[in-house]
């Protein structure tokens, strides 16, 4: 297990803006006097969110002064959670799941190509666009392998796909999120094998899979969130099967 070890390099101050001290006031009235600790883990994740990403250490005293916790209860909330950064992040986070489907599946060959375009894991690229890590099993096995953009997943990656994702993230495109080979869900990669008569083979898609997704303006509650505001996309994302058939 990686030893997680706050950022050398430390704002001097942080506080929860205005618009998040409300949400702060709502998350801790949902526990009974005496019991608001049970917050922690929400607002550490609102103090990240605000943060750019990451959890300063005056973001953790923060969050202890507000629901009344020793500073070391919540320093040792935030470094046993992966989730919770400890150091700057790039614009587009990503958490390579690197645990056995996956590794069995190619995530070698996703590692290689972060190796190569991002750096070495934990640094942020030069550009400030991408960092990442390796984590363990995300849930996904079924789409294998698969990483953690931000919030969003991104699975069936080969490193030509998963090259092709990170220029399009990088140009400001819209990407395609779920699968990157046009598989819905975690359906037979072939197609369905039961219940044919029931769905066909290509059952059509839910909408929601079929919209593109923009890294859009950042609001300041969630600014690594890919979810955006989504308007009309200029240009009409194409899936990877698309593209590669062009
Ligand atoms: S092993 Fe990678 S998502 Fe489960």
């Amino acid at each position: 297990m990686a030893v997680r070890r706050l950022a050398e390099v430390q704002p001097d101050s942080f506080d929860f803006t205005p618009e998040n001290m409300v949400w702060v006031g709502k998350q801790v009235a949902k526990y009974p006097p005496g019991r608001e600790a049970s917050a922690v883990i929400a607002l550490l994740r609102r103090a990240q969110g605000q943060h750019d990403g990451w959890l300063p250490q005056k973001a953790i005293e923060r969050v202890g002064t507000i629901l009344n916790m020793p500073y070391i209860r919540v320093l040792e909330i935030a470094t046993f959670y992966s989730m919770f950064n400890l150091a700057p992040v790039g614009r587009f986070f990503i958490q390579m799941c690197g645990t056995t489907p996956c590794l069995l599946a190619g995530s070698d060959g996703i590692k290689s190509v972060l190796e190569q375009r991002v750096g070495p894991q934990g640094q942020v690229s030069s550009d400030g666009l991408f960092s990442w890590m390796e984590v363990e099993c995300l849930g996904a096995c079924c789409n294998a392998p698969m990483v953690q953009i931000n919030d969003l997943y991104f699975e069936d990656l080969t490193p030509a796909n998963f090259s092709h994702l990170l220029d399009e993230l990088a140009a400001g495109r819209a990407v395609r999120r779920g699968s990157q080979t046009g598989r819905m869900n975690s359906e037979p990669a072939g197609g369905l094998t039961a219940l044919t008569s029931f769905f066909g083979e290509h059952p059509p898609e839910p909408a929601s899979r079929n919209k593109p997704y923009l890294p859009g303006p950042e609001d300041g509650t969630q600014p690594l969130s890919l979810i955006p505001p989504a308007p009309e996309p200029a240009e009409p994302a194409l899936t990877f099967t698309q593209v590669e058939a062009q």
